[in-house]
């Protein structure tokens, strides 16, 4: 089975006055989008996440600088580069993330499949990897 996550192009509408990214539930995002959050101010050297998903699917979006999301799916650890806002990192179900190295100006879009649900929440690495090896 491949990783459970890739780089995807967003659709891009660019001219001589700039350019327009668009991002479409169940079209440029495959699934309907339920939540929109952001994330920026990143101290340096801080990183995000630290926690797995059971059921969201999210498609990450650097409007702004760059990061890197590093995921892991219980087996296989893979890190994505995010720095430009015409490539975003669709994440689907049952990993594992943390988002590192975040520059001064990182914005960081993420749309989300499900509203927020703390339940769907894994906080601890071993008990990701047990509920993997459960699944
Ligand atoms: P958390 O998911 O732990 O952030 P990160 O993964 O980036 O480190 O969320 C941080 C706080 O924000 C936590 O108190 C929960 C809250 N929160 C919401 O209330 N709604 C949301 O949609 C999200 C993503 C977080």
């Amino acid at each position: 089975m491949s990783f459970p996550a890739a780089l995807v192009d967003i659709p891009t509408h660019g001219d001589v006055q700039g350019l327009l990214g668009v991002l479409e539930s169940n079209s440029s995002v495959p699934f309907k989008i339920k939540r929109v959050y952001f994330i920026y101010g990143v101290p340096s050297g801080t990183s995000r996440g630290s926690h797995g998903h059971k059921k969201l699917q999210q498609l990450i979006v650097p409007l702004s600088g760059s990061f890197d999301v590093v995921l892991h799916d219980g087996s296989v650890e893979e890190t994505f580069s995010l720095e430009s806002p015409n490539k975003g990192l669709l994440i689907q179900p049952g990993l594992w993330r943390n988002l590192i190295n975040f520059s001064n100006d990182a914005v960081c879009l993420v749309l989300a499949s499900e509203h927020y649900d703390e339940i769907d929440y894994i906080r601890d690495f071993d008990e990701f990897i047990e509920w993997v090896a459960s699944r």
